[in-house]
């Protein structure tokens, strides 16, 4: 089925100067950008993205790095959008990210490892609606 979902390119690949490179393998995987931000996160705007993992001991870390640099936001759409863009990020943790992966080319730790993406349509749900409102979730067409 078609789907949409939500990706973030993370402050260290911003820094390292790979969007378009990332971009480049979204497009060349079929997947369509149909929405996108530069921002840089507040504290609570990054606590409130990753609620659900407030509770783990890597919580802390992980808000001081997703609000130390500005972040690319997007909307990705294309057949099976979910699990075309888990596939191009590879693992989470970049030492076990297949070889060809975004996170086993440009992340340097499971802490910055280069991109984020939805792990399930219903979480893609809620984290597009986070970002983005529904004048910019427009319907592409074309
Ligand atoms: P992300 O997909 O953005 O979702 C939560 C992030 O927490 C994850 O990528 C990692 O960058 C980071 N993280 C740090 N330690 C862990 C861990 N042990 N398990 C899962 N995620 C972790």
């Amino acid at each position: 089925a078609i789907e949409r979902t939500l990706s973030i390119i993370k402050p260290d690949a911003v820094a390292k100067n790979v969007i378009g490179e990332i971009y480049s393998r979204f497009e060349k995987a079929g997947l369509k950008i149909v929405a996108a931000k530069m921002k840089h996160l507040s504290k609570a705007e990054a606590e409130g993205f990753y609620a659900e993992h407030s509770a783990r001991g890597f919580f802390g870390d992980l808000v001081a790095f997703m609000t130390s640099g500005p972040v690319i936001i997007q909307v990705l759409e294309g057949e099976n959008a979910v699990a075309t863009h888990r596939d191009l990020m590879g693992a989470t943790d970049p030492k076990k990210a297949e070889a060809g992966t975004i996170r086993a080319d440009f992340a340097s730790s499971i802490d910055e490892n280069a991109v984020h993406g939805s792990d399930s349509t219903t979480s893609a749900a809620r984290e597009i609606a986070y970002f983005f409102s529904t004048i910019e979730l427009a319907p592409r067409t074309r």
